[in-house]
């Protein structure tokens, strides 16, 4: 996928305006020594590790592609023979660097070869690499893997984006979020890697920062977490290699490029920018986040744009595929304000209506308005974190509001919303994640007036694993959907979603899994909706029945359930 405009001077500008208030405040706080440290002003005293001998296999946390450009993509591995070593080093030296060889070739067996190198990985980064491979051909499948000391990794598969303006008959990607690991089992990706696809868009909480058992699903949990809350760099680092453990989250990477954005709990439940949840100081919590953002870096397929400054991190970025569609990728947790009126469900009130809180920060948000005027796709998609459209809980009289959501920045939303509405910004689609649900909805100038303009369409899609097994639907779910005539869908199954797009169409099908209780349930399709370009608005296209589990159940995570099990988790860690 091209990224347009100019990337480097984009972050410097972002880092500059935004970073620099943060890191400077992070410095005053922590003291230059442990900023030394987490930035890496410190002097560089690694020594290469000539001829490695590992203690282990040291590709068990497999291989991972990211961000397609049309000549090439990023790479990533992370050496760990011992993925959960105390240390968090992964059972490799702290002090040395060791050289790993990468291969591209057109061929799984790599009889073909296109492209080759090697990088070091290094300790500061512990281990990781993220090769920003160029030269490859637009639109074409490529397999790579890579050779430290007399290891081979696994061989990963990605696909490059088609040349930029390319018209595009068709592609198809999936969306993902929330995969506690402790909830279930994974095989909501198995099955994706079945699918094909071009690639994989993750939305967040891509690993959970409590301790054993401290956050239940509602039927109980099925794994426990190593190690208690994650707040050290170590135990962020064990935290993502435990989740890599499972095979069935290496093979969706091996299978698809990924392009990634973070939700809250890579970091911790409901923070906002700078602000913890509860009970840290803010020197705590800036150190924390700083240790949270390496590691998240550390293990995800980001190009170099992305490497921490401490506690900021540049994420939010714009990827294009042909003239069929332009992902923004934002980050709706590094720059918002803190949550109205206390973080809740609650009421409409004079703090979620001002107009000068954010969710975005501004300079993400005019970013997003610049990238929406000047795009020449077909769709235009905003993959981001929590629920777009409003969302009434309250059944009758009254409403009740998520103030977590866009519904807790009425200001962030309008603006978006009239800026799409006046600019006319063809077929805006919206992803989102966090709610542990699949759900759909029409996106309307006002929701409050269902005979106001639809403008663009949202797809919310479920967890992995998130809120455990799940079912079908409850009368409780039914009711928020009749109570919000723009909302055309619930299921509370665990899956993805699968979107098929054409210059004509956008086909969202909501694939679900019976169970995540035990590995290897089937998937299914619950049900479609189609959105026809220059014609907002959902289509429903066919909605299957459920198949082997119950209709209707209690054991669905409701958003007060979650944020109910989330809150004991927070409380059972103090
Ligand atoms: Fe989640």
């Amino acid at each position: 996928m091209a990224i347009r405009g100019n990337w480097e001077q984009r972050r410097v500008e972002a880092v500059s305006r935004m970073g620099e208030i943060d890191r400077r405040k992070f410095m005053a706080l922590t003291g230059s020594s442990a900023a030394a440290l987490i930035f890496g002003y410190a002097p560089f005293t690694e020594k290469v590790w000539a001829q490695p001998s590992f203690s282990g296999y040291p590709f068990k946390l497999g291989v991972a592609s990211g961000d397609p450009e049309p000549d090439g993509g990023v790479l990533w591995t992370r050496l760990a023979p011992e993925p959960l070593a105390d240390n968090g080093f992964g059972g490799m030296p702290r002090d040395r660097a060791v050289e790993v060889r990468w291969e591209v070739a057109k061929d799984e067996g790599f009889r073909r070869m296109v492209r080759e190198g090697t990088t070091m990985a290094r300790p500061r980064l512990g281990h990781s690499v993220h090769v920003e491979v160029s030269g490859l051909l637009p639109n074409r499948e490529y397999f790579y893997r890579f050779r430290a000391g007399n290891a081979t990794s696994p061989v990963g598969r990605t696909k490059t984006a088609p040349a930029p303006g390319t018209s595009l008959a068709e592609m198809s990607f999936a969306f993902v979020s929330c995969q506690q690991y402790e909830h279930g089992y994974y095989t909501a990706y198995r099955r994706m890697a079945e699918e094909d696809l071009d690639l994989v868009v993750h939305l967040g909480d891509y690993i959970y920062e409590y301790g054993p058992n401290e956050y239940r699903a509602p039927g109980g949990n099925v794994r426990v977490h190593e190690g208690g809350e994650t707040t050290t760099l170590a135990a962020y680092r064990r935290r993502h290699a435990q989740y890599r453990s499972d095979r069935d989250l290496r093979a969706a990477h091996a299978a698809f490029p990924f392009i990634v954005t973070w939700d809250d709990h890579e970091v911790e439940n409901n923070y906002a920018d700078e602000i913890p949840e509860t009970g840290q100081s803010p020197e705590a919590f800036l150190e924390r986040r700083a240790n949270a953002y390496q590691a998240y870096y550390e293990n995800m397929p980001l190009r170099r744009s992305s490497v921490p400054q401490g506690p900021d991190m540049l994420l939010y970025r714009r990827l294009a595929y042909g003239d069929l569609a332009e992902f923004n990728v934002l980050d709706t947790r590094q720059y918002r304000d803190d949550q109205a009126a206390g973080d809740g469900n609650d009421p409409p009130n004079p703090e979620q209506q001002d107009p000068s809180r954010t969710l975005t920060g501004d300079e993400q948000e005019r970013w997003l308005l610049d990238g929406l005027a000047s795009s020449g796709a077909t769709w235009n998609v905003l993959a981001q974190q929590v629920f777009f459209a409003q969302r009434d809980f309250q059944v009758g009289a009254g409403q009740l509001f998520s103030m977590d959501a866009w519904d807790g920045y009425i200001g962030s939303r309008e603006r978006i919303s009239n800026f799409i509405l006046e600019r006319d910004v063809p077929n805006p689609v919206v992803l989102s994640g966090d709610v542990h649900n699949n759900w759909a909805c029409d996106l309307k100038a006002d929701y409050d007036d269902q005979t106001s303009e639809t403008f663009g369409v949202e797809f919310v899609g479920t967890s992995v694993t998130s809120g455990g097994d799940g079912a079908d639907t409850s009368t409780g779910q039914q009711a928020t959907v009749a109570e919000n005539p723009h909302i055309k869908f619930f299921n509370g199954q665990r899956g993805y979603v699968r979107c098929t797009l054409t210059p004509e169409t956008w086909r969202a099908d909501y694939r679900v899994v019976p169970y995540v209780s035990q590995p290897g349930a089937p998937v299914y399709t619950r049900a479609s909706f189609v959105t026809q370009a220059g014609n907002p608005g959902l289509v429903p296209v066919e909605e299957n029945p459920v198949q082997g589990t119950r209709n209707s159940s209690t054991a669905i995570e409701s958003d007060a359930e979650r944020a109910e099990a989330q809150r004991e988790a927070d409380l059972k860690q103090r």
